[in-house]
């Protein structure tokens, strides 16, 4: 196992004082003798569900989607769109192979579903309305179920009018934890970035707030939350690492996570630990993407850092004229600091797919403004799009390309991707940012799980005017699956 030496600035004064002096101060303590301080992440705590099955490892548990008063701005009631009553909604915290059962109830005046995104679950378990169920209407009920079958940071969502209903509150996060991970990555800190659209008295605004201009932009709200809380506090002690992980679930803000004074070890992303730990300067988590990163405080004990939202490249205006805002102090209590643990570098091993007889395909992402702005793929919004037809077992690789005047963060439903790219750290991901006028490629392997699959831009305003598609992966052995249920396709156009 190699190990990243990293030189932490504030020992060396302690160091040298050992050096100078007959009477030498204690060593510092190593990371791995003290514990985070004392209610750390308190503010930050997100609520647990309660657990039905007394099996240790089977998550069973309730949710119900319905509106509810919540305080988001001081001292106002905003009517979000709440799971279970919170903004966000109860934290999944399971571990590889446990089986999740959800028994969801839907009380939202509008027809909903969930989507567990990045997991890799059974085609009739994702959520996706009119292709793999229908939508469940008001006072309907549907159980999920399914095993948590990969390590990572996940989370979820509705699958219906999902700009609108994501924006007014619907998301929580999923932590699927590998007991085997090394403990000196740092306890896990899960962080859920959102924003909403309200006003100062906390009411929300329209889910069509700016018309064409918020479906051409991406609707981002002015409000930024981290785990439902406008600029909680973080507790850190300085050289006590924490692990990261962070999910962006917002409509289409992109975040550049950068503290001053500090660097990131990058273990992974989306889906489980990445080949090899990156020392990185910021991370750039774009809508639907995950980070997974260890963080180790370096500032002076007694001082407090704030982690600022900054202005994130993203396409035309993005960001002209803004400032960037603060989203979450963290204060370095005043203990002496302790000597972090060393981070092994290699993580896990990952083969690169075999993409030698692999099918090529294009994937344009489009956009056309004429009075209204229609979104696509290859020229086709997904209510006139026929899905990709692709044989179980074939492994395909996808040009995707983007001409247009933004940034398109590219989400695949049911099979983790590798991005084609040798400057790339390998690792396994179900959501890539493709920037303005680039393209990438990605390849994927359509292993197991026939059935019909999404993929779409995960800036939800996008998807919801046509920048969305579907593919059917079907089994040569087996009948054909089932049409699609198109009788109440996803959209509302
Ligand atoms: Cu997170 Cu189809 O989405
Ligand atoms: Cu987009």
């Amino acid at each position: 196992m190699r190990l990243a030496a990293r030189t932490s600035w504030w020992l060396l004064p302690a160091l040298a004082a050992l050096a100078a002096c007959e009477q030498a101060p204690a060593p510092p303590q190593a990371a791995r003798d003290v514990g985070q301080p004392a209610g750390w992440a308190d503010e930050l705590a997100m609520p647990v569900p309660q657990d039905l099955n007394p099996d240790p490892d089977v998550l069973e548990i309730e949710i119900e989607a319905r509106i509810a008063d919540v305080e988001l701005v001081p001292g106002f009631k905003t009517p979000a769109w709440t799971y279970n009553g919170g903004v966000p909604g109860p934290m999944i915290h399971g571990k590889i192979g446990d089986r999740l059962i959800v028994h969801f109830r839907n009380s939202l005046p509008e027809p909903t579903t969930i989507h567990w995104h990045g997991l890799r679950i059974p085609n009739d378990m994702d959520g996706a309305p009119g292709v793999t169920q229908q939508p469940i209407a008001t006072g309907g009920e549907f159980r999920y179920e399914f095993e948590l079958r990969d390590a990572g940071t996940y989370w979820y969502h509705p699958h219906t009018d999902s700009s609108a209903q994501v924006g007014r509150g619907l998301y929580g996060a999923i932590l699927v934890e590998d007991p085997a991970d090394p403990a000196a990555f740092g306890d896990d800190l899960v962080l859920l970035l959102s924003d909403m659209g309200l006003n100062e008295r906390g009411e929300l605004l329209p889910a069509d707030s700016g018309g064409n201009f918020g479906d051409l932009f991406g609707r981002e709200g002015a409000v930024l939350l981290v785990n439902g809380k406008v600029r909680p506090t973080l507790k850190v002690r300085a050289g006590k690492q924490q692990r990261w992980r962070i999910i962006n679930a917002t409509r289409a803000r992109y975040y550049n996570i950068r503290l001053r004074n500090h660097r990131f070890m990058r273990l992974g992303g989306d889906n489980g630990l990445a080949a090899r730990a990156e020392d990185v300067y910021n991370l750039i988590v774009t809508p639907g993407e995950r980070a997974d990163a260890v963080f180790t405080p370096a500032d002076a004990p007694g001082t407090t850092n704030v982690l600022r939202w900054v202005p994130t490249e993203r396409g035309y205006g993005s960001t002209f004229n803004r400032a960037s805002e603060p989203m979450l102090d963290i204060e370095t209590v005043a203990d002496a600091p302790v000597t972090p643990e060393p981070i092994p570098v290699e993580l896990r091993a990952i083969e690169p797919l075999d993409v030698t007889t692999a099918r090529q395909r294009s994937i344009d992402l489009t956009i056309a403004i004429t009075s209204t702005v229609e979104m696509g793929i290859n020229g086709v919004p997904y209510w006139k799009a026929k899905p990709l037809e692709i044989a179980l077992g074939d492994t395909e690789v996808w040009r995707i390309v983007n001409n247009t005047d933004f940034s398109h963060p590219f989400h695949l439903h049911g099979y983790f991707f590798q991005v084609l790219d040798e400057a790339r750290t390998l690792e396994w991901k179900d959501t890539v940012n493709v920037p303005t006028k680039s393209e990438l490629t990605i390849a994927v392997r359509f292993d197991e799980r026939p059935g019909a699959w999404m993929y779409h831009c995960h800036i939800l305003d996008h998807a919801e005017v046509g920048m969305m598609g579907h593919l059917v992966v079907r089994d040569p052995a087996a009948p054909q699956p089932a049409a699609p249920l198109t009788s109440s396709g996803p959209h509302h156009h």
